[in-house]
């Protein structure tokens, strides 16, 4: 199926069913994810409430492993930059985290107790797109090819 985003209104909304239905294809299967809001900032108030310890600790932001959250929605009032949203919920701008949450808590450890927020956290809560920053071989985004000389 293609899709044209700029006449797109449904919010990424049809990616739920079709991504839960067709598992084989994608190898997704997202319930709750965290966002983009918690780079830089790992304010870890969810951890502490969760009842199955799906939360895995990267060095600047958590992800949820899909194939142990329960749906359970405890976390998200919790998070004091609004980070974690129910897939269904998910702004069309945070679609990416999609694929993050599930391949990067293959990757990264488990936590289960909350640590202090990064140093930073007071400074970095309320800037946006903080992905883009962040170094794409540590998240296992390919760098674009240089440019060859000519
Ligand atoms: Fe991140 Fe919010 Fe948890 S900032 S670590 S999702 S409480």
């Amino acid at each position: 199926m293609l899709c044209s985003l700029h006449l797109c209104g449904t919010l990424n909304r049809c990616a739920a069913p079709c991504i839960r239905g067709a598992r084989a294809p994608t190898g997704l299967a997202v319930t709750h994810l965290v966002t983009d809001p918690c780079i830089k900032c790992k304010y870890t108030d969810c951890v502490e409430v969760c009842p199955v310890d799906c939360f895995r600790e990267g060095p600047d932001f958590l992800v949820i492993d899909p194939d142990e959250c329960i749906d359970c929605a405890v976390c998200i009032p919790e998070c004091p930059v609004n980070a974690i949203y129910a897939e269904e919920d998910m702004p069309v701008d945070f679609a990416s985290f999609l694929e993050l949450n599930a391949r990067l808590s293959r990757q990264w450890p488990t936590i289960s107790r909350s640590i202090a927020p990064s140093p930073e956290a007071a400074q970095w809560k309320d800037e946006t797109g903080k992905l883009s920053g962040l170094d794409p071989e540590l998240l296992g985004i390919s760098p674009l090819s240089p440019t060859p000389n000519r």
